[in-house]
């Protein structure tokens, strides 16, 4: 089945108008549909201890998991511009464990793997040697 990633991106627009970023102004919106063809998204939210800052794409993970589990299929992120943005370092690994094998990401340079995004990842795998 074709994937509507306007539809997609439309959602992380619509996530990202929710986020909670009064420290750095940068907000973020991600989307994202999961095996079954749920969508799930999430929004950043800041903290005064900036350290403490969550993702947008840690919020669309817990989503995951609340609405049942599973593995993401297709992902994307903007920002506040509502403009395609690469997720973080520390998200592509979350977007790594909790997708699939092929899961597809939207970026400002077209469609892209998560092998393409985050190769020779370390994952789950790596913790049974
Ligand atoms: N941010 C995300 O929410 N996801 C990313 O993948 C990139 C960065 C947020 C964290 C912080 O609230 C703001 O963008 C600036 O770094």
């Amino acid at each position: 089945m074709a994937v509507d990633w306007d539809q997609l991106r439309e959602a992380a627009g619509d996530a990202m108008e929710r986020a909670y970023a009064p420290y750095s102004g940068y907000r973020v919106g991600a989307a994202a549909l999961a095996e079954d063809g749920r969508l799930v998204a999430g929004c950043n939210v800041e903290n005064a201890g900036y350290g403490v800052t969550l993702c947008a794409e840690c919020g669309l993970v817990s989503q995951l998991h609340l609405t049942g589990g599973g593995h993401l299929t297709h992902f994307v992120c903007v920002n506040g511009e509502r403009e395609v943005i690469m997720p973080c370092g520390r998200c592509r690994q979350l977007l790594s464990e909790n997708g699939t094998r092929d899961l597809q990401l939207l970026t400002p340079e077209g469609l892209r793997s998560i092998d393409e995004v985050l190769p020779q990842a370390f994952g789950p795998a790596d913790l049974q040697h």
